[in-house]
């Protein structure tokens, strides 16, 4: 499974990159929004030439038309761009324009599995199930993720790419990867959460303890 980030903090973006563990990056309006007032073109272009892989970027536009103009101008932004395109009938007309003309589309805002079948059939890159909004309202999100993943693998000929995400918590990612999600794409937070382990922090701490105290206090190679 691959990782993907979750956000469009640019330090935090080339840090992730920079532990040669984050691919791509996934962004959405309230995440840029984060960042304040920011000139949208040139953050997405930053991004873009932080990151090796795809950068996820949403429309704004809920009619087809609005959304495929909108997203003939992001993918001309930069050959890594892949446009967001929500889970509306909509969205598929749009999907399906957009995958003839070569532009990458990531179908967001997945909660069902029909929504995901169509994204496939429409020729979406990549589908996003936001896990964490379902966990939120009682539902089993990582169930969805298996269901899709289940049902895209039955079907060779579907090369649309799952990328778990609304991921909240470093289980979620564990999950994901035992589900064969294709990608996870996380929050900073959960990133540096993943690396943790208290085990390793007593254990660090103490082989230093005992290094020393034969060696000498600050003694090193
Ligand atoms: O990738 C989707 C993500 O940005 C939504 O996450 O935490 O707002 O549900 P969240």
């Amino acid at each position: 499974m691959r990782l993907f980030l979750d956000t469009a903090n640019v330090e935090h973006i080339r840090h992730g990159v920079r532990l040669g563990v984050v691919t791509g990056v996934t962004t959405n309006p309230s995440l840029v929004s984060k960042e304040g007032k920011v000139d949208y073109k040139r953050l997405v272009q930053e991004i873009c030439s932080i990151v090796p892989g795809p950068v996820s970027t949403e429309v704004l536009s809920q009619d087809v038309n609005g959304m495929v103009a909108e997203a003939r101008e992001l993918a001309k932004w930069a050959k890594n761009v892949v446009v967001k395109i929500p889970a509306t009938i909509e969205g598929v007309e749009a999907t399906h324009q957009l995958a003839r003309e070569n532009i990458k589309v990531n179908f967001t805002l997945c909660f069902s599995v029909n929504q995901a079948l169509l994204a496939a059939l429409a020729g979406a890159a990549y589908v996003s199930p936001f896990v964490g909004r379902l966990d939120d309202i009682g539902e089993y999100g990582m169930g969805l993720v298996k269901d899709i993943v289940e049902v895209y693998q039955k079907y060779p000929y579907i090369k649309t790419e799952v990328i778990a995400a609304s991921i909240r918590h470093p289980r979620h990612c564990v999950e994901a990867a035992q589900l064969g999600a294709h990608i996870a794409t996380v929050p900073y937070q959960v990133l540096v959460q993943m690396i943790k382990h208290p085990l390793t922090d007593v254990g660090v701490v103490r082989f230093l303890e005992d290094w020393e105290k034969v060696m000498g206090k600050g003694k090193r190679l």
